[in-house]
């Protein structure tokens, strides 16, 4: 087990968001977290990587590098995209030689001198990803990374992430059913807002996935049932 997760619970204010979740993360696994829009996936991932505090519960992580990928990117507009990796690899006192390597990691030699302005939305999310892994993280948290990719190039990149992510624990918040199918370990339904778990489902199928095979379909029913 990599992470345990018990009985979180947050509010802002008057707004109650997470009313007592709890789960557990294992080694080397990818765990999908689908829920609606605003009804606390973002809160609780930060609550993971310590950016915000619950309200109470308990949360058993080891030591461990965390790596982010922001719903939002969030890349220094000032810095390349070589620049903005090897931002990261210095503030972490890392080897910041490494930046080439994961540019290339995620398909985007050539764009090392390009600032994120000047590409597209999906290249952007690659250069997020790059930065997150090139700290070698113990935990990967991504935050809904392709929502704002069009569906081909969405899948293109999920199949992609799956060879980049290779072995390492990850933690995906979603609200493609489709996409925590094809990508998952296992997916963690949260209810509304205030959200709580109302199951945990193991997909048992071989990956790479058939998308339009019927077992496939069927989990992406059962998961929709659920929502
Ligand atoms: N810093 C904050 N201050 C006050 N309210 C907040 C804050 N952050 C989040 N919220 C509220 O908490 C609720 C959950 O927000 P959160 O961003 O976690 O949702 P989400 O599940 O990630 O949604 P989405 O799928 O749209 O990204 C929302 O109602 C939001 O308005
Ligand atoms: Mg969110």
């Amino acid at each position: 087990m990599a992470l345990k997760i018990e009985n979180i619970r947050k509010s802002y204010g008057d707004l109650k968001v997470l009313d007592g979740v709890s789960f557990e993360v294992r080694e080397g696994e990818i765990l999908c977290i689908v829920g609606e829009s605003g009804c606390g996936k973002t809160t609780l991932l930060k609550i993971i990587a310590g950016i915000e505090k619950a309200d109470s519960g308990k949360i058993s992580i080891k030591d461990g590098r965390i790596g982010f990928v922001f719903q939002d990117v969030r890349l220094l507009p000032w810095k390349t995209v070589l620049g903005n990796i090897e931002f990261v690899l210095g503030s972490m006192g890392m080897d910041k030689s490494k930046a080439r390597e994961m540019v290339k990691l995620v398909g985007l030699e050539g764009f090392e001198d390009y600032y994120p302005k000047h590409l597209s939305g999906g290249m952007q999310q690659r250069v997020g990803i790059a930065r997150a892994i090139a700290i070698d993280p113990d935990l990967l948290l991504m935050d809904e990374p392709f929502a704002n990719l069009d569906a081909l190039t969405k899948e293109r990149m999920q199949c992609e992430l799956l060879r980049i992510i290779r072995g390492k624990t990850v933690i995906f918040v979603t609200h493609d059913i489709d996409e925590a199918v094809y990508l998952a370990d296992r997916v963690v339904i949260l209810s509304k807002r205030p959200a709580k778990v109302v199951d945990i489902i193991d997909i048992d199928l071989p990956k790479p996935r058939d998308r339009v095979s019927e077992k496939f379909l069927e989990y992406k029913r059962r998961i929709y049932d659920l929502l």
